[in-house]
């Protein structure tokens, strides 16, 4: 497996990726829970980000502090990327979001684009892919390769669940991105969905049942 893949060992992570799996969880947990999740991998993939040193006054004196000094991206692969957006924003407001809209075709399980809003030139230091899910990995490579198209230098991919070929297919079209997830599972069923996984991230979120 390669060296660019990171699974986030943390207790608070398990708890809610158990909760997320578990198919009793309804959408207004799930969506919370890939919230806080989201947070958690964002903090651990930004750990390399830059700072630069700033001035600030205490009430009781003059300190060098940090901030981050670099433009972040975020990219969210519609439908189910939307919920890792906004806890991701909390922690760093000024990061800029580009939506790129892509379906699973059902028989062939190929990604197909139906939504772009890149604009024309990256304004951004690097680019963080949105995906709660890495199946066959289809979706996230065909992501990457068009923010390398659109001139990112930079790009990781943040994800919850990952199934190894998945993450094999991602590493071997773009060995220079790293991988967040959050859990990597056993397998892909006969319909490409991974297993255990939570099912489909997009209805789980949006539509499936309380
Ligand atoms: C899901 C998921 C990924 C893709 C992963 O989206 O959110 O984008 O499938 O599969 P892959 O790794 O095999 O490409 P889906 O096509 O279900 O669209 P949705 O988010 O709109 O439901
Ligand atoms: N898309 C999903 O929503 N879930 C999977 O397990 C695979 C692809």
């Amino acid at each position: 497996m390669t060296s660019r893949l990171h699974v986030l060992n943390h207790p608070l992570a398990q708890s809610f990726l158990t909760d997320i799996r578990d198919q009793r969880t309804g959408r207004a947990e799930v969506r919370s829970h890939i919230r806080a999740l989201s947070v958690l991998l964002f903090a651990e993939a930004t750990r390399d980000l830059p700072v630069e040193p700033v001035q600030v006054r205490t009430p009781l004196t003059e300190t060098t502090g940090a901030r981050v000094g670099k433009t972040v991206g975020l990219v969210p692969i519609l439908r189910a990327g939307l919920g890792m957006v906004d806890g991701i924003l909390e922690m760093l407001p000024d990061a800029r979001v580009y939506h790129l809209g892509l379906f699973r075709d059902e028989k062939t399980l190929e990604p197909v684009e139906y939504y772009s809003k890149l604009g024309q030139h990256p304004p951004v230091d690097i680019a963080f892919v949105l995906d709660p899910m890495l199946a066959t990995g289809g979706s996230a490579s065909h992501a990457v390769s068009c923010l390398k198209k659109w001139g990112a230098r930079r790009v990781k991919f943040l994800g919850l669940f990952a199934a190894p070929v998945g993450v094999e297919k991602l590493a071997g079209d773009h060995p220079d991105v790293d991988i967040h997830v959050g859990a990597l599972d056993t397998h892909l069923n006969d319909r490409g969905y991974i297993v255990p996984g939570m099912g489909d991230a997009g209805d789980r979120q949006f539509s499936g049942s309380a």
